[in-house]
């Protein structure tokens, strides 16, 4: 069952992606090479009380972390760690927050210092490929063409998109229905309704889309060893179109 929200509750949620939103400029400041990503989890905790608002991901199926931090070919869940960043390196920070019971949800790729064209190129496709999606996110289309549109930008311009983790509904709780593949046929699913709130989340791969998941039980990283970026948003599909509750103002 879909959840559908009021304008009302979504204000709710947008409440939340501000201070989402705000969290992420903040960390955009303080990514370098030396920092730790333990360090960014200990801002975030930090960051998120002062605004009253706390880490959904913290102790969700006894994950530990407020924030999972991915780096180079981690896909997604990395665990925060005492290692510092090195120059070169790109990083994923993703985190819910929950404000007042609504949740907001949202990951944004980092680069450390100077990167390769290769990593820069990637963020950029990555990036785009998830603005691709939110463009069919419109009352009366259906989920896959989200998941069209973002399939056939990634791979147009020859990278491969993730299957093994996808989008999903928000609302109360972090994972509600419907699914959001970043893959797959448009013109199937389920249709676009006003009120739905999704993630459009897609994990981009340099190599093949293909995933493991380590002995931890949560870090994916790519099979051949490639490099691996993603950026999320939480939209509500309201009759004016998509609008982005985790926005960062940013240039597009
Ligand atoms: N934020 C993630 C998502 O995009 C979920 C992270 S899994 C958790 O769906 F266990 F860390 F919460
Ligand atoms: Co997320």
């Amino acid at each position: 069952m879909i959840k559908m929200k009021t304008p009302e509750e979504i204000a709710k949620m947008k409440a939340a992606g501000d201070i989402l939103a705000d969290c992420h400029k903040e960390i955009a400041k303080l990514i370098a090479p030396g920092v730790t990503t333990w360090e960014i989890d200990q801002f975030v905790e930090k960051f998120l009380k002062e605004r009253g608002a706390t880490p959904e991901q913290k102790g969700y199926s006894g994950y530990e972390y407020a924030t999972c931090a991915s780096v180079n070919e981690v896909v997604c869940h990395g665990f925060p760690k005492k290692e510092p960043l090195k120059n070169g390196d790109i990083v994923t920070i993703d985190m819910v927050v929950n404000l007042d019971g609504w949740l907001a949800d949202s990951a944004w790729s980092y680069t450390v210092g100077e990167v390769s064209q290769k990593a820069a190129d990637l963020l950029e496709v990555t990036r785009q490929s998830m603005y691709e999606g939110i463009k069919q996110a419109v009352v009366g289309n259906r989920i896959g063409d989200i998941s069209h549109a973002i399939q056939v930008f990634a791979e147009e311009r020859g990278y491969s998109v993730v299957r093994q983790f996808i989008g999903h509904g928000i609302g109360k709780d972090m994972h509600e229905a419907p699914e959001v593949p970043h893959y797959g046929p448009a013109g199937r699913g389920p249709r676009l309704k006003e009120g739905m709130v999704l993630t459009v989340e897609p994990m981009l791969n340099v190599g093949g889309w293909e995933a493991y998941i380590e002995e931890d039980g949560w870090t994916a990283k790519t099979v051949d060893g490639s490099l691996s970026a993603q950026y999320e948003h939480t939209i509500a599909i309201t009759k004016d179109g998509p609008v982005i509750l985790t926005d960062q103002g940013e240039p597009r």
